[in-house]
């Protein structure tokens, strides 16, 4: 079988990628985008990273689009995209790890003010601040996939107050509350102390954190957003940190990334930026979770992990 390997990779990233996946599944051919594009009727597969839109178009034989990226917003919008070839997202349970690893940090520093020793540690300020217990605190983890399930566990592990909220159900078995809806979301907000965005994105919740999001959740409430910069509408998050209402957000993603060097975000004294790191794609546990689908593609089985184009995710 032979597989296609692109997407938006430094020389050293594509390296990486091509001799973890080559030693994974030794078996297959792995092609590269010159070299499908001399022979795109022996394509059968694509392994794709955010690739430039129109690379896999004209491959008469495709029939898995297998990417190295859990969510496949970009990937969705290629409007040259095959219509009829299943696409795979990436589901790893390393990455879940790392996300819900970056959520707790992320919800420990807030809880316990790290982000403000921090700051008063830069003015040479020694002031110990008062200190809450994990279950006086509520956290709202928005999305209930695989990194959102998983952090909501993590951080219900840790003694926090926990709820986690999807646009639909059905709830997982779990020990934390779970909520459904749009209708339910505001008073769910209205008792949040933290919020962890890790929802998909998706037409539905493209620009959710918004201004009037944003004013259900109490004053001093914290955002973490670890999903996708197009969730948070920049201008009314910077007016609810600036007028004080919002107390801090941690960012890993945003709308333009890089961040551009002069948005305010980056010098925001209540804003902590990241640079799209909270969970990396591992290139050692991700080809496994690759060639299993490549090899079930092979043998006639049920492909794992499968995105459904009209939810977007
Ligand atoms: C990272 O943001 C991913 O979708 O894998």
């Amino acid at each position: 079988m032979n597989v296609l390997l692109c997407g938006q990779f430094d020389a050293e990233e594509a390296a990486a990628w091509q001799a973890s996946l080559r030693s994974a599944a030794p078996e297959l051919n792995w092609l590269t985008p010159e070299q499908a594009h001399a022979r795109p009727n022996d394509v059968d597969a694509a392994v794709v990273a955010n690739p430039p839109p129109g690379s896999l178009q004209g491959l008469p034989r495709l029939r898995l689009i297998q990417s190295l990226w859990a969510g496949v917003d970009r990937l969705l919008q290629d409007a040259t995209l095959p219509p009829n070839v299943p696409i795979a997202r990436m589901v790893d349970p390393a990455m879940n790890d790392a996300m819900a690893q970056t959520a707790l940090w992320a919800v420990l520093s807030l809880h316990r003010g790290f982000f403000l020793y921090a700051a008063q540690q830069q003015r040479g300020l020694w002031q110990p601040l008062p200190q809450r217990r994990a279950d006086e605190v509520h956290v709202t983890v928005l999305g209930l996939g695989q990194m959102g399930g998983t952090a909501a566990r993590r951080l219900h592990e840790q003694g926090y107050k926990v709820a986690a909220w999807a646009s639909q159900g059905p709830a997982r078995s779990a020990r934390f509350e779970q909520q459904f809806g749009l209708p339910a979301l505001p008073e769910l907000l209205g008792r949040s102390d933290i919020v962890v965005n890790l929802l998909p994105l998706t037409a539905a919740t493209r620009g959710l954190v918004n201004a009037s999001f944003l004013a259900h959740l109490p004053r001093g409430s914290s955002l973490v957003n670890l999903a996708r910069g197009a969730h948070v509408v920049d201008v009314d998050l910077l007016a609810a940190l600036d007028s004080g209402h919002l107390h801090h957000a941690v960012l890993d993603v945003f709308n333009t990334e890089p961040l551009p060097a002069e948005h305010r975000y980056w010098r925001h004294p209540q804003v902590t930026v990241l640079p799209h790191a909270a969970a990396g794609t591992d290139e050692r546990s991700a080809a496994a979770v690759v060639v299993a689908n490549l090899r079930a593609l092979v043998a006639g089985q049920p492909l794992s992990h499968l995105v459904d184009r009209s939810r977007g995710y």
